[in-house]
């Protein structure tokens, strides 16, 4: 059974933002796992810890979304700046109830972005905040000249204006954040926009409106056709949960049946009929594609830890988040013509993260070494195939700089795979090849075993007669390039 990869002309561009994250004031998501303070006894840079802040850079975070989520209609970026001692302390009413003390706010969000080489995209508060809030603190972060934000600016450190390359108008509105009605919101949304400040007529700012929960395509419609020529990109939000039921229990993220496997990835998959029935709404209305559909929160979604704040949403992760992870990535990548950014829920201690840690100890979780390996598909081209794809394997191809890279998922929990691709071009070597994979299927790290499941090098593939031929096993994740 042979895959051909078709070596198109001009396949859609994939660009390298679907590999954002997302970091909210939630649990431990900034406080602890990120920021620790610059008086802090773990070792950091402004505040920021540097062993986290050194692994996120091994996997080139392209953009970060903040403050939320929930949080940010609640949040108010004027207690988050000037000296720390007197920002406001709030209750995060959202998250755990816990006391926010502002120390992490807008100069911090942007000393982060800069030690990650990451760009910024952040969500304004709609739900209760004003106009004239939002557009001071766009004129805060990006007035280069003279005015009252800059000024203020300028006297809290910070001389040059910052670049805020995306921003969202609202977040999930249909539901926590303002329950609106997709008439009502996306008035609103016209509204806020029409105040947004553009300093940079040769960089605008990329408006993000909010989209639809998961599969409310009227929202979608609503949206499109009362405010597609004020928007760059609209966003949808889906996770996966392997039971379905957030009311009751959403299954656990270790010690769960095979059954719980495969309804994950089965959930996972969804992404792809959601992204292809709101894309064909949003076709309707533009159909040259210049608004993006923007998937800035997904991941999966379990029940929290034993003993742990249900507020902070603290997850383990295992190889079957690896395998839905590699599932999503593959979707957004068949669908880069209309999905330009996605922002995985969220980076660090919170849902799917990238990263766990406890007090000055850290683990990267199987999902850190699907983005570690997938990087190869950042800003190249996509590779259509045809042929038959074995059940229970996903793939995606790209070519990027004369080399073509494949990843594969094969979430068989027993089978082993043997995929052949074909290519009407000719590659002699294999320049990288990476797996991840393990014995059991919530195989996970822990702080006192944190290499349980490492990306490792893949020894499963051959060059044989211009076919490359792999020998995907059970319950794996495989990236490779090769040349010619
Ligand atoms: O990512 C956690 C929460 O999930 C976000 O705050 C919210 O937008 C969504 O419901």
């Amino acid at each position: 059974m042979a895959i051909k990869l078709l070596d198109q002309e001009k396949g859609p561009h994939i660009s390298k933002y679907i590999y954002g994250q997302f970091s909210e004031h939630l649990g431990r998501g900034i406080y602890g796992g990120l920021y620790v303070g610059p008086h802090s006894d773990i070792p950091n840079v402004n505040g920021l810890r540097t062993d986290v802040v050194d692994a996120l850079k091994q996997i080139h975070v392209p953009v970060l979304r903040w403050p939320g989520g929930l949080f940010a209609d609640t949040y108010h970026w004027q207690q988050g700046i000037g000296p720390q001692k007197d920002r406001k302390k709030i209750v995060n009413t959202n998250w755990g109830g816990v006391t926010e003390d502002n120390s992490f706010g807008t100069h911090e969000y942007f000393e982060l972005l800069k030690q990650l080489g990451a760009d910024a995209y952040i969500n304004a508060n709609i739900g209760s905040g004003t106009v004239q809030e939002m557009a001071e603190w766009v004129e805060y972060m990006t007035m280069p000249g003279e005015s009252p934000m800059a000024t203020l600016r300028r006297k809290n450190g910070q001389k040059d204006p910052w670049k805020l390359k995306s921003f969202g108008i609202g977040n999930e509105s249909w539901g926590g954040g303002g329950n609106m009605r997709p008439e009502y919101y996306s008035d609103v949304y016209r509204q806020y926009q029409t105040f947004l400040p553009q300093y940079d007529a040769k960089h605008p700012i990329y408006k993000v409106a909010c989209g639809p929960n998961e599969d409310d395509y009227e929202w979608t419609e609503t949206l499109m056709k009362n405010a597609t020529k004020y928007l760059d990109g609209i966003s949808l939000h889906y996770y996966t949960l392997p039971t379905g039921d957030w009311d009751h229990s959403k299954g656990s993220a270790t010690g769960f049946p095979a059954s719980l496997w495969y309804s994950a990835m089965a959930k996972a998959q969804l992404m792809d009929r959601l992204i292809t029935k709101h894309t064909a709404i949003m076709d309707k209305y533009d159909p040259e594609k210049r608004v993006n559909l923007i998937v800035d929160e997904w991941g999966t979604w379990y029940d929290v830890e034993k003993n742990t704040n249900p507020g902070f949403l603290y997850q383990q992760n295992s190889l079957r988040d690896a395998l839905t992870a590699a599932i999503t990535l593959n979707i957004f990548q068949k669908h880069a013509d209309r999905v330009s950014m996605a922002n995985i829920a969220q980076m660090i201690n919170v849902l799917q993260a990238m990263i766990l840690t406890k007090d000055d100890q850290m683990v990267k979780t199987p999902t850190y070494y699907v983005f570690d390996m997938y990087q190869r598909h950042m800003d190249a081209q996509l590779f259509d195939g045809e042929g038959d794809v074995p059940e229970r394997v996903t793939y995606t191809a790209s070519k990027k700089d004369g080399e073509l890279n494949v990843s594969l998922g094969n979430y068989d929990l027993t089978q082993d795979r043997q995929i052949v691709f074909t290519f009407s071009d000719t590659y002699r070597d294999i320049s990288d090849a990476s797996i991840i994979t393990g014995n059991k299927m919530d195989a996970h790290n822990t702080f006192d075993d944190p290499n349980e499941v490492v990306e490792k090098k893949f020894t499963g593939a051959s060059l044989k007669n211009g076919q490359l031929v792999i020998d995907l096993p059970a319950k794996s994740v495989v990236s490779i390039t090769i040349k010619s």
